[in-house]
């Protein structure tokens, strides 16, 4: 090399590092790979060369040129160790076989329906064989619709049934009110009766609120299907055979194991005559023997029911002399854990995927 100049040094390296980078490309074994670094990073390779000469260059540059000749024996080791991995990666493969891309894809889990929504699906599709039409309703009520549209009035016992969330929301129709959460799907029956004239045949599905202890059968929070019927001539036989038809279809798979149907009278103020309806608990049979399901009863709740009292029908106007209706309000987690054998309604909502996966 003749005299040594800072500028020449560098351009030469930087020849060197694009002729490198190329003559590495080009290689296809490790063979030709190692002859490249024998070449570049060699006992006779310029580098080295280079190496030797620092100690006759001026003070100012030595450092410099050192540092260059340091980096690009690092950029060229580097390189060479990129390529030496891309033939060990394709010997594997080699030896491993090519890819098959006729395999089938591996199967991956997705998710379905929670157990609560395909019931409330199921119990939908069978009330609309009956000829109900669904519609859904606010989930955030005044005090009107949830209580005294359905004649609870302030003050009246029958509210203590209710034990309610209020929200710290004020009605923007009476802003001296507060909003709540709806106890019941009940409310829903008010506003359907308000929009359409009858004949009316309607289900509302929808979750519902309650300030409830949590325990076996109770939740804070659980859904419910309302039924409304309001047409000339009903009567408390339609309601009966809608019910019974209605569990008996939703319990199709059991029927062998006699389900037994009661009606119990009971009061709710917004039916007249008003009743509660039961199942045999099929975990204990009916035997009532020791259940903790059922508390030894033999029988579980499943909906409330009756004929719309007079005074509903004023609140929406309505004539209760001309027409009448009936009104039911079930509970679907309570209908679910009978038809799936659930003694502790808590799983459906703890999320433990063994137990959702069963559905
Ligand atoms: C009512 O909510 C009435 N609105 C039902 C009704 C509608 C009566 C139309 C007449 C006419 P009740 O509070 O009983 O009624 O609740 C209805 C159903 O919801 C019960 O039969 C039960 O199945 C279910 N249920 C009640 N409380 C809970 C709770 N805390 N957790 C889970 N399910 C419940």
């Amino acid at each position: 090399m003749e005299a040594l100049n800072l500028e020449n040094v560098l351009l030469e390296i930087e020849t060197l590092k694009n002729s490198v980078k190329e003559e590495i490309n080009k290689c296809s074994g490790e063979g030709q790979l190692l002859a490249v670094q024998v070449k570049y990073l060699g006992r006779k390779s310029y580098l080295v060369s280079l190496t030797k000469k620092i100690k006759d260059l001026p003070d100012n540059i030595k450092p410099r040129v050192g540092k260059a000749i340091n980096e690009t024996k690092e950029y060229i080791t580097k390189l060479l160790e990129e390529k030496k991995s891309e033939f060990s990666l394709s010997e594997k493969r080699k030896t491993r076989g090519a890819y098959d891309y006729t395999l089938p894809p591996r199967p991956f889990p997705i998710g379905h329906r929670h157990p609560i929504t395909q019931t409330i699906k199921e119990i939908v599709e069978i009330f609309k064989t009956l000829g109900f039409s669904v519609y859904e309703s606010n989930e955030i009520e005044s005090d009107y619709y949830n209580f005294e549209a359905l004649n609870i009035p302030q003050n009246h016992p029958a509210r203590d049934m209710h034990d309610t969330f209020y929200l710290n929301l004020a009605n923007p129709d009476k802003p001296a009110e507060k909003l709540l959460l709806r106890t019941h799907t009940s409310p829903g029956q008010i506003h359907i009766m308000e929009k359409l004239t009858p004949p009316i045949y309607v289900i509302i599905p929808g979750k519902v609120y309650r300030y409830e202890d949590i325990d076996t059968s109770h939740l804070p929070m659980f859904h419910q299907v309302e039924g409304l019927a309001v047409d000339k001539h009903i009567t408390f036989c339609d309601l009966k055979s809608v019910i019974y038809i209605f569990i008996k279809s939703i319990f199709s798979e059991i029927t062998d194991k006699e389900i037994s149907i009661r009606f119990r009278p009971s009061y709710f103020p917004f039916v007249e005559p008003g009743v509660e309806v039961d199942m045999s608990c099929v975990f204990c049979a009916g035997s009532s023997r020791e259940c903790n399901v059922c508390k030894n009863t033999g029988y579980l709740e499943l909906l409330g029911a009756g004929m719309v009292h007079p005074e509903v029908f004023r609140h929406v106007g309505y004539d209760p002399e001309s027409i009448t209706g009936f009104a039911f309000g079930m509970g679907v987690e309570r209908l679910a854990m009978l038809k799936y054998g659930i003694q502790d309604i808590r799983a459906f909502y703890e999320n433990d995927i063994r137990f959702l996966e069963q559905f």
